[in-house]
């Protein structure tokens, strides 16, 4: 029997929550022979609800489920963990943005941060979900220098999986065909599905899809207004597809890259592509060993360049707004 996972989950009784907490059980993030221990952590007022989450979990029965607990404290939430899934946080409503939760949401990561350097495991690695995840990720970080840049990830899977699933219908293949998605940038009404890179069968997708104007616009808008088009259909920001994002995040970090592919995650900027250095900003990136590097060399065209730019331009706001909590 192999040692067990210890995984904190904040915010752990949502709704990305109550889809994600069986997947973690299930052995989807680590395999199906390796044991998970769940930390569960939940504001005061919901942790009744969490209780109840945590009941209907024990009653599956799952053979990796070691052990479990739920928590207010982020002290014990935290302790010994060697994944934190930030997930916890305000949910943007209607006509909002993203970044527009910063005022409410950034301190939360503040104290986070703090908590997973006081308590996690010496191996702790991160992922941050609740919005704006890139920023509140560089807050966290920032609140915890002991645990090194290189362990702290913000999610752009979703969007990765989002732009798969546009370039597919576009042209009526599977989005299982479709590879080397880049997602630039930051998690907002911002970011840049790269097309350029981007493979459908094998081939570069400029040669299959000769709609340009469609891949500048539609697709792209498409991608970056997904979220903003669920909570206005169903009232709620995604959860399944969240949730799914996280397990995929997850995996594709533990595990080697498929040879010639890459996957998109926001981490710590080493000023790869001139994206200014600590930034937490998304990126092509390939797992090896355990490690999570940059693509490099990617070809990138003035159009990209520009929307890059105003992807990391929007980061460098959202840095000055929160730049009080950088301070510890
Ligand atoms: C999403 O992309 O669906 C999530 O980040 C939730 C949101 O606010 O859009």
């Amino acid at each position: 029997m192999k040692t067990p996972i210890h995984i904190a989950v904040t915010g752990a009784a949502g709704r990305i929550g109550y889809s994600l907490l069986p997947r973690i059980v299930s052995g989807d993030l680590f395999g199906p022979d390796q044991p998970v221990v769940l930390q569960l952590i939940e504001v005061p007022s919901v942790l009744k609800s969490l209780d109840g989450v945590l009941m209907e979990l024990l009653d599956c029965a799952f053979p990796l489920l070691e052990n479990a607990i739920t928590t207010t404290d982020l002290e014990e939430g935290f302790r010994g963990v060697n994944w934190a899934l930030l997930v916890g946080s305000v949910p943007r409503r209607a006509g909002m943005e993203r970044k527009d939760l910063l005022s409410i949401n950034g301190r939360i990561f503040v104290d986070q941060g703090r908590a997973i350097q006081r308590n996690a495991a010496s191996d702790v690695r991160v992922l941050v979900v609740g919005n704006p995840c890139n920023t509140n990720c560089l807050i966290a970080m920032n609140n915890a220098r002991d645990v090194p840049d290189n362990r702290w990830f913000a999610m752009s899977r979703l969007d990765e999986n989002r732009a798969k699933v546009q370039l597919a219908e576009k042209t009526g293949r599977h989005c299982r065909e479709v590879t080397n998605v880049a997602i630039w940038g930051n998690h907002s009404s911002t970011l840049y599905p790269d097309f350029l890179n981007a493979r459908i069968g094998g081939r570069l997708v400029c040669e299959v899809i000769s709609d340009v104007g469609w891949l500048r616009g539609g697709f792209i808008q498409s991608v970056q207004q997904r979220g903003s088009a669920i909570i206005h259909a169903t009232g709620l920001s995604s959860a399944q597809s969240a949730a799914h994002a996280i397990v995929e995040t997850i995996r594709s970090i533990a595990e080697p890259t498929s040879t010639g592919d890459w996957h998109s995650v926001s981490l710590c900027s080493d000023g790869s592509y001139g994206i200014e250095r600590g930034l937490v900003a998304s990126f092509p990136v390939l797992s090896r060993e355990g490690c999570v590097e940059i693509v490099q060399g990617l070809q990138t065209d003035p159009f990209g360049q520009s929307k890059i730019a105003a992807s990391i331009s929007e980061l460098r706001e959202e840095r000055s707004v929160i730049r009080e909590l950088l301070k510890n």
